[in-house]
């Protein structure tokens, strides 16, 4: 399976709820970074990782892409026996860009195959969100409107034509998601209390056309602010990239990683290495979006 990580183009987040989650509304949108994974029968379920910052992976029952194995063997649709999971990380741990979700959208939709468990996209999105989140749309793909806990998709309407062009900034470090949301009730308990959140019609509208320049100028993430208490040079990072020209600037999610929206592919490339040389983030990766959610690469054997 190849699977996408995802930028947040809006993320309104609400107050937190009794079972400790926010409400949220929040634009998806999948990009060109991928997961590689791959399942195999065996005797008892495993996990191995390599790639990108594979050793900050837990290879224990706790990885997630063995948690969505399991939650779909809880369903009683099939009665086979281990798989193990191989994962080949490209997109950042814990950086915003649900990584972790990636890879447990990929076990799962490849062990419906593996076993022939039948189910549909949207019963593996039901299981998907039990799992995590940000699991369902990495299942999906494109661009989406999550709401609830971020689990309950619908489509966005979206000019089908638009390409985006975007830069991400990884961090020198890494932010837990808990973290950065207490952090966010935090600075919202000092100021206002979060109203309940709302799609933005401009971002949307921005979307339906495919105007890039709009599309930059409606970004938005209620997390921002908590991201950036918590990792400061951040606030120096989105500068430095509105300065360099970009549409838009936002940091990714729960972070670190920022994201800069470009008028073209070759802005983007003149962004990517300004921004590299400027010294403000680890490293620099382009992508383009939307790109499509968990997709089988390979026949199996
Ligand atoms: O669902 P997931 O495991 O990705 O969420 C990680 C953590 O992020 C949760 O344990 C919770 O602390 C926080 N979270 C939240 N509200 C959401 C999504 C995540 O508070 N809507």
């Amino acid at each position: 399976m190849r699977v996408p990580a995802k930028l947040n183009l809006q993320l309104a987040v609400g107050p937190p709820r009794a079972d400790g989650y926010h409400d949220l509304v929040t634009v998806f949108h999948a990009i060109s970074l991928f997961d590689e994974i791959t399942v195999e029968h065996a005797d008892a379920d495993s996990v191995a990782v390599t790639g990108e910052g594979a050793e900050a992976v837990p290879q224990s029952d706790d990885n997630l892409a063995l948690r969505a194995v399991c939650a779909l063997r809880d369903t009683g649709l099939t009665t086979h026996g281990g798989v193990r999971v191989t994962i080949t990380k490209r997109i950042p741990v814990a950086a915003g860009l649900a990584g972790g979700s990636a890879d447990a959208a990929g076990a799962l939709v490849a062990c419906n195959e593996l076993w022939d468990a039948g189910l549909s996209q949207q019963g593996l999105c039901e299981i998907a969100g039990r799992v995590g989140s940000d699991v369902a749309f990495a299942v999906v793909g494109g661009t989406a409107v999550g709401r609830g806990r971020g689990e309950l998709l619908s489509p966005a309407l979206v000019r089908a034509s638009a390409r985006y062009q975007w830069v991400l900034a990884f961090a020198d470090g890494q932010l837990a998601t808990p973290d950065v949301y207490k952090a966010f009730d935090r600075l919202a308990e000092r100021g206002r209390t979060p109203s309940p959140p709302e799609l933005n019609a401009s971002l949307m509208s921005a979307l339906r056309s495919g105007d890039a320049k709009a599309v930059g100028a409606a970004l938005s993430n209620d997390l921002q602010p908590a991201a950036v208490s918590l990792f400061p040079g951040l606030r120096k990072t989105l500068e430095v990239g509105r300065d360099l020209g970009a549409l838009g600037a936002l940091v990714s999610g729960s972070g670190p990683t920022c994201f800069f929206l470009a008028a073209n592919a070759s802005r983007a490339l003149d962004l990517a290495a300004a921004l590299s040389g400027a010294g403000v983030c680890r490293s620099v990766a382009r992508a383009t979006g939307a790109v499509p959610g968990a997709t089988i690469m390979t026949g199996l054997t």
